[in-house]
């Protein structure tokens, strides 16, 4: 119980590093808290800065679910505690206690927490979200539709997890709450990546 407690603060901590606002100082870029959609993250970065930085973004911030659940995987905590030490990560990265609790909306780190779970369903999200982001070319519905399924995927193939990743859904969903008024409006920009092919 002491070792969940100890990786469940060690994940919020970790998911306070917002990638997007450090790389962004690095790299001496806009800060993403103040322009695009105002939100500390890789789509954000890829909106203001194109792709490398955004990468660097996606990765950082990804790793930052990865990490600690695969160290929690590695010293044997049941899967639903990984759900559990995951969702940590993501909440470090919403609420970040390192620049003002303002954060992102947890995508990227909910899908690096998964990799180390299973590929099985990791893989079933990916698809998900890049054959929503196709269809729709809204990182956002992207994003949506592939929290919608992930429990469904979870509970397909390692089904203890089925409730942490209900919540984290969940949680997800309701950080797009600025994307779905944006959608309902008619206002959520479209995505990059077609924009960026058409130079
Ligand atoms: O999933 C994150 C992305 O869906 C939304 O980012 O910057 O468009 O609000 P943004």
């Amino acid at each position: 119980a002491l070792q969940i407690i100890l990786m469940i603060i060690i994940a919020y901590f970790l998911g306070s590093l917002s990638g997007a606002m450090i790389i962004s100082r690095i790299m001496h870029l806009p800060n993403p808290s103040e322009h695009g959609s105002h939100n500390p993250g890789a789509t954000n970065i890829l909106r203001l800065n194109g792709k490398l930085p955004a990468i660097f973004v996606l990765i950082f911030d990804m790793l930052k679910g990865t990490i600690p659940v695969y160290i929690s995987y590695r010293l044997g905590i049941a899967p639903f505690f990984l759900g559990i030490i995951g969702i940590f990560a993501c909440l470090g990265h919403m609420f970040p206690c390192f620049f003002h609790f303002r954060g992102g909306k947890g995508v990227a780190t909910a899908l690096g927490m998964m990799v180390p779970i299973g590929f099985d369903f990791t893989g079933c999200f990916i698809l998900t979200w890049l054959l929503i982001l196709f269809i729709t070319g809204y990182s956002s519905v992207a994003a949506i539709v592939g929290f919608l399924m992930a429990p469904f995927y979870v509970w397909l193939f390692k089904p203890e997890l089925t409730l942490p990743v209900a919540m984290l859904s969940c949680l997800i969903i309701i950080r797009h709450n600025s994307n779905i008024t944006r959608l309902s409006k008619g206002e959520e920009p479209k995505s990059y990546y077609r924009s960026k092919n058409k130079k």
